[in-house]
């Protein structure tokens, strides 16, 4: 999953920018960073969205599959870019924590509202209902 790897950035570039003395890779670094935040915030959503008709079970193998892959991915790109983050003064136990912490947010923000948004319930709650449970505000439309 991509987003797996954009997580993971939200960790790498900062300590790419750390570890710069170029003012044009610090600030490609902030961009990128940047980027990432709103591409893992868009994600996260989508697959909010996408496991809200997941049962229990297999929500619980996404979850875990996903932490597996998580735990891949950071060990790749410390093992890759270890330089990197030895020249930027963070550890494998900083990283490994600030990773963790970043993916620990968003697997929370990935999870499925309970309710669905479009369930008839809260359509009918949120907006007068008439006899016929359609309120004016609802999405089927109560008019004529
Ligand atoms: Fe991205």
């Amino acid at each position: 999953m991509l987003v797996t790897a954009e997580i993971i950035a939200k960790v790498y570039y900062p300590a790419l920018r750390a570890a710069t003395r170029s003012t044009i890779l610090q600030a490609l670094c902030e961009q990128i960073v940047r980027d990432e935040r709103a591409h893992v915030d868009f994600q996260t959503q989508q697959l909010a969205r996408l496991r809200a008709g997941r049962r229990a079970g297999p929500l619980l193998l996404t979850r875990a599959l996903h932490r597996l892959l998580f735990l891949g991915t950071v060990l790749v790109v410390w093992l890759g870019h270890r330089r990197v983050f030895e020249a930027s003064g963070m550890g494998l136990v900083r990283f490994w924590r600030s990773c963790w912490t970043e993916f620990g947010h968003d697997l929370a923000a990935m999870e499925p509202e309970t309710r669905p948004r479009w369930s008839w319930r809260i359509a009918t709650a949120a907006a007068p209902a008439g006899a016929d449970g359609r309120g004016a505000g609802s999405p089927l439309g109560g008019g004529a």
